[in-house]
């Protein structure tokens, strides 16, 4: 999906603890509810109603009482929240904040790839990362979270060959894990790929006894050396599983090390550097320039101003009864 190129305005630092007493006021005003994903800034997390996975935000999302949701997470968050609530009003805080392996996935090559495997004669289901634009979602017949991923491919008939899109690393961990074969889309997430192997070995030897915990958008080498390979939910429940203080290497959005450190802080966290594939420097590419997007101030401007707002597009009602299908049923 292409967004529109917005003209930022240089911002003024203001108080965050203003800040949070603003929205709380706007909230209630505005009858509003804020949803914010474990990527966002931790400051962000602690004033939201309520924070999680994609899978249990996309089911918040449809317990929301108040006639405004605000999304606190990426385009493709809103809009599933806007699919699932047609008659509320869903705000996110910047419509710039997007998703690289969404934007991995164009709607219209989909539809030529679909077209090319079926006049090929080939028999499938399309199973889509919920990490994909509306319009992919009206394209496929299962959604998918890291949360029920194993759960939905139990559903795919085992006479259908499965089309998984778009993230490539996901799919091929979802085929070693049900045994069920694949055509992956070549599609990753930017955080997830970039994540340092010759670093996490160094740093894995350094803290002996530390657990490696990565998400399934990490690529073949990072799984490999994993113990614990999770969504961030599946993260968050195996820390508070665990009572004996333990170091824990974090290959995941570095803002996920908020919540953990919430859920269990008899832990210690390390997050895992990324690299640079240009020059091999280890850089902070471990947060998601566009979860960063979010911030106090634009929570507040969007309360208070009512945009950017998602709009209904006429897709969504497809979109809508594989979403139902795949996250409510
Ligand atoms: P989960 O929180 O569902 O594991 O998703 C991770 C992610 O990349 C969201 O953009
Ligand atoms: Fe997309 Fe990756 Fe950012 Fe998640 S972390 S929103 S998958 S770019």
């Amino acid at each position: 999906m292409t967004l529109p190129v917005l003209q930022e305005r240089p911002r003024i630092e203001e108080d965050p603890l203003d800040l949070m007493e603003e929205i709380d006021a706007l909230k209630r005003e505005k009858d509003a509810t804020i949803l914010a994903h474990f990527y966002v800034d931790g400051e962000i997390q602690d004033i939201a109603d309520f924070t999680g996975d994609s899978l249990k935000l996309a089911r918040d999302a449809t317990r929301v009482t108040t006639s405004t949701i605000v999304f606190a997470g990426v385009h493709f968050m809103g809009e599933s929240a806007k699919i699932m609530n047609p008659q509320k009003r869903v705000l996110i805080p910047d419509l710039l904040a997007g998703c690289s392996l969404a934007d991995s996935c164009p709607p219209e090559q989909l539809a030529a790839f679909q077209q090319q495997l079926r006049a090929m004669g080939r028999d499938f289901h399309t199973v889509a990362y919920i990490n994909t634009s509306a319009a992919v979602k009206s394209l496929v017949d299962w959604i998918v979270t890291s949360g029920n991923a194993q759960e939905i491919i139990g559903r795919v008939p085992k006479d259908k060959e499965i089309l998984f899109v778009p993230d490539q690393h996901l799919g091929r961990y979802l085929m070693e894990v049900t045994g069920r074969k694949m055509i992956l889309w070549p599609g990753a997430c930017m955080v997830h790929e970039v994540f340092s192997i010759q670093d996490l070995i160094r740093i894995k030897r350094s803290h002996p006894g530390s657990v490696v915990m990565s998400h399934p958008e990490c690529p073949q080498n990072i799984l490999e050396i994993s113990d614990v390979i999770g969504g961030t939910e599946k993260m968050r429940q195996h820390v508070m599983k665990l009572q004996t203080p333990t170091t824990f290497l974090v290959a995941t959005e570095a803002s996920m090390i908020h919540p953990l450190q919430k859920a269990a802080p008899q832990h210690t966290y390390i997050p895992v550097p990324g690299i640079m594939s240009a020059s091999g420097e280890t850089c902070a590419c471990n947060r998601c320039p566009h979860m960063a997007r979010n911030t106090l101030q634009k929570i507040r401007d969007c309360l208070r101003d009512g945009r950017p707002e998602i709009e209904w597009k006429d897709y969504f009602s497809k979109a809508r009864e594989v979403l139902d299908r795949s996250l409510l049923q």
